[in-house]
């Protein structure tokens, strides 16, 4: 069993992350400053004697670096980051800090301290505004926000490093990922978080644009279970993979999934495109299968039912 130290732990994929490595018989380093993330995300997994939880600010220099050399983990799954597109146009200092700074300091922490694994959370934000669809990981990288240009940075930075110093880096490039515990607070967040509580409270969604834009939503329990094989699978080697269905959805469709639970559910309110949104995003699966044995399990309808009727609880060792 490995010890895994997970960056970002109290957030939305970082605490799913967390609760299934611990199912599985794995220890946990939890690092959050909680800047976005919440300790009730960890309810499950601080019951559990795998679990330690550290308050740390990743972009302080030595901070996390000082955290490894004492935990020795054997991966890093590196999830703390700045995660909103909208604030990285309003902020590209803040992303600059966040999101590459950040990831400087984890290759540095992996190269002094002996790290074997670093699992990176990319994006698919990466390819920007790609022609190519579905989208492989060769596709034409042209991000269209500080974002989206920081998380590519932060895979040159990382692969780099563990070329050079010998450790294996695992880019995993999310599409929308969606399911419990998702923060629908932000008007940035995840689409599918932002319809569930609408329709939980009776209102209308609102779509930026004319909703036939796509997307390729993928469970959170999925993306666990990819970072789960990227940072414990033997055999592993360097690379990106996108972390997909390969399935696309339309925002529309979303809202007709969402209206037909209840009879006479408002219209959607259209408002215009948002600065920095792609219009259509679908990943290719296939080499997360052949690198990391990864494929999604869960489709939308499942997801959704997932989210809609609360968190599955996890069982954990
Ligand atoms: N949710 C998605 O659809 C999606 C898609 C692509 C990539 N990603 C990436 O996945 C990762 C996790 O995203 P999420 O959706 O779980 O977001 P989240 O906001 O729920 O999680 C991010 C976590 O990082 C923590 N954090 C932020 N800055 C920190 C710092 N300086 N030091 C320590 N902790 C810090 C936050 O408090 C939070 O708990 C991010 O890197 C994000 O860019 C997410």
């Amino acid at each position: 069993m490995a010890k895994i130290l997970v960056t970002g732990a109290a957030g939305f994929i970082g605490s799913h992350t967390s609760d299934l490595l611990l199912a599985e018989g794995h220890a946990v380093v939890g690092v959050d400053n909680f800047r976005t993330g919440r300790r009730e995300n960890l309810s499950a997994a601080l019951h559990s004697t795998g679990f330690t939880l550290h308050e740390l600010d990743v972009a302080v220099p030595g901070a996390l670096a000082k955290l490894v050399a004492a935990e020795q983990p054997d991966a890093i799954i590196h999830l703390a980051a700045l995660v909103s597109v909208q604030e990285s146009i309003a902020d590209p200092a803040l992303n600059f800090s966040l999101n590459v700074h950040a990831s400087q300091f984890v290759a540095e922490a992996a190269r002094l301290h002996g790290v074997n694994r670093v699992v990176f959370a990319s994006s698919a934000a990466i390819y920007g505004d790609a022609a190519e669809r579905p989208i492989r990981e060769s596709a034409e990288k042209r991000p269209v926000s500080p974002y989206g240009a920081a998380k590519l940075a932060a895979e040159a930075l990382l692969l780099g490093h563990g070329a050079c110093y010998g450790f294996t880096v695992r880019c995993q490039r999310y599409f929308n990922v969606f399911g419990p515990r998702q923060d629908p607070s932000s008007p940035y967040s995840g689409v599918i978080s932002i319809f569930a509580r609408c329709d939980r409270e009776g209102r209308p969604v609102t779509i930026y644009g004319d909703g036939r834009q796509t997307r390729d939503f993928i469970a959170v329990r999925d993306v666990a279970r990819a970072n789960l094989l990227a940072a414990t699978r033997p055999g592993v080697v360097s690379g990106a993979a996108n972390i997909c269905t390969g399935r696309a959805t339309s925002l529309l469709d979303l809202a007709g999934i969402f209206a037909a639970r209840h009879a006479g559910a408002a219209a959607p309110v259209h408002r215009p495109a948002r600065a920095g949104d792609i219009v259509h995003s679908l990943g290719d699966p296939a080499a997360a299968a052949a690198e990391l044995g990864f494929t999604a399990r869960m489709g939308v309808a499942e997801g959704l039912a997932e989210l809609i009727n609360g968190p599955a609880v996890p069982v954990l060792s």
